[in-house]
């Protein structure tokens, strides 16, 4: 960005601090959101004001902390509903395993549970605890049930905790928290209207009624890409293949398990489409005919002939252009990452190849995290970090925006849009 002092003016901003040892860098948040122009409130659980004194944050803000449900402001109103109306985002960092609980609970037992319930503004989370807490079940899923309430989760990081030990569970830096604000703004319905197609998650291709050739996929980034998009306003049509995550709520979700269900389905909802992301991992082999009956073990060794699957994007890259949306694949490999994703944006025809290295240290399959480079015909467009999968999602949405706006006239109709989308 190239001015981002004022990338937050004016913007009315609760932050949430929960009782954590992390309280401390919501002193740096503070500031740091401030110092972008926005206009800063907070509200403290009572727990985090023996971490922090609220003196501190209103040193800052030259304005009230609010740590009581029942406090009445200047003008005799409620405090935490005047805030929560008020709000343009309320940013909950730190968020302790408890609180995450309560969130998702609905429930409302302190000043920050009191703003969240209560506001209509967008809410970012960023946990922050010891990494068996955040890794129990019950906090992955409370963490789970607010994504699905909309709430955007700033992943906690690896790092020293507090008891000493390394592990996942520290809060997330404050200029990583501060960048989740920005791109809130910057982006909030910015693909409006749009019409999305993702396919997530791997196939298998049965070999007789309980086995199977599948893949590792866990549907991780394709979920990441498809939730990104909703939450920025477009239509998304979900192909879910299997998939180890939840399927995302306020998405139209469509089964597809094995390559040519996926198949169906995609070539069902692409056309007329405006974007395709092809996220899956598609087996490119299926045993050319699977047995109807349990294959039984006899001794000797058993040969199973495979044969090629069609492959989906290829077919869609052939598509008329009338009909044809702007295609983004996935180019997984272990080896020659550009030599390879370049070649295959050429031969399936596409817009914009994902490229990713699995097997390895760096293997994306699985993993919260993901370090990818944008190709287009041009060559490398990015020069990404290893992110977690929700930011790879929104910083490929911030690039396949510009890009599919660029490939469409100013003022388009709707022919003519669907015509110039091919390059
Ligand atoms: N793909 C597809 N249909 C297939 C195989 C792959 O649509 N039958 C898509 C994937 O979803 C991805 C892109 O093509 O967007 C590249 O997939 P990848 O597995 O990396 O490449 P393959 O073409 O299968 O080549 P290879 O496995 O030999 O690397």
């Amino acid at each position: 960005m190239t001015d981002s002092r004022g990338t937050l003016a004016g913007r009315r901003i609760v932050v949430g601090v929960a009782g954590s040892i992390a309280a401390y860098k919501a002193v740096a948040l503070v500031r740091l959101l401030g110092e972008r122009g926005a206009v800063v409130d907070v509200a403290m659980t009572p727990s985090a004001t023996q971490f922090v004194g609220p003196l501190t944050f209103e040193s800052l803000t030259h304005r009230p902390v609010v740590d009581d449900v029942l406090e009445l402001d200047a003008d005799q109103q409620i405090a935490h509903i005047e805030l929560a109306e008020a709000a343009d985002a309320v940013v909950i960092a730190p968020a302790t395993a408890n609180l995450l609980a309560v969130l998702a609970a609905g429930l409302v037992q302190d000043a920050v549970s009191a703003v969240a319930c209560a506001s209509r503004a967008p809410v970012i989370v960023a946990p922050a605890m010891d990494a068996g807490m955040w890794t129990h079940p019950a906090t992955q899923r409370n963490a789970e049930t607010l994504r699905g309430y909309g709430y955007r989760i700033v992943e906690p990081e690896v790092g020293s905790l507090a008891s000493g030990l390394t592990g996942v569970g520290r809060l997330a830096e404050p200029p990583t928290i501060v960048d989740a604000v920005e791109r809130l703004f910057a982006r909030a319905g910015d693909l409006d209207g749009v019409r999305v197609v993702v396919s997530a998650g791997g196939t298998r291709e049965p070999i007789d009624p309980v086995r199977f050739i599948g893949n590792r996929s866990s549907g991780k980034m394709g979920v990441a890409i498809a939730e990104a998009a909703r939450d920025r306003g477009a239509s998304v049509t979900l192909v879910a293949g299997v998939m180890s995550v939840t399927q995302p709520r306020g998405v139209e979700v469509v089964d597809a398990t094995t390559a040519s269900t996926m198949r169906e389905a995609v070539l069902r909802h692409a056309p007329g489409a405006d974007i395709l992301v092809m996220a899956a991992a598609v087996s490119d082999f299926a045993p050319q005919r699977a047995s109807g009956s349990k294959i039984k073990r006899d001794g000797s060794s058993l040969a199973i002939t495979l044969v090629p699957n069609p492959d989906i994007i290829a077919e869609v890259g052939e598509m008329p252009e009338e009909v044809r949306p702007f295609l983004i694949g996935f180019a997984a490999e272990s080896d020659d990452l550009e030599a390879n994703a370049a070649a295959k944006l050429r031969d399936k025809g596409l817009d914009l190849i994902v490229g990713n290295v699995v097997g390895g240290p760096f293997d994306a399959i699985g993993s919260d995290e993901n370090k990818v480079t944008v190709f287009g015909a041009e060559g490398a467009l990015t020069d990404w970090p290893m992110l977690p999968k929700r930011q790879v999602a929104e910083r490929l949405w911030d690039l396949i925006a510009d890009r599919w706006r660029a490939a469409r006239p100013a003022e388009p109709s709707e022919g003519q849009a669907r015509r110039s989308r091919r390059r």
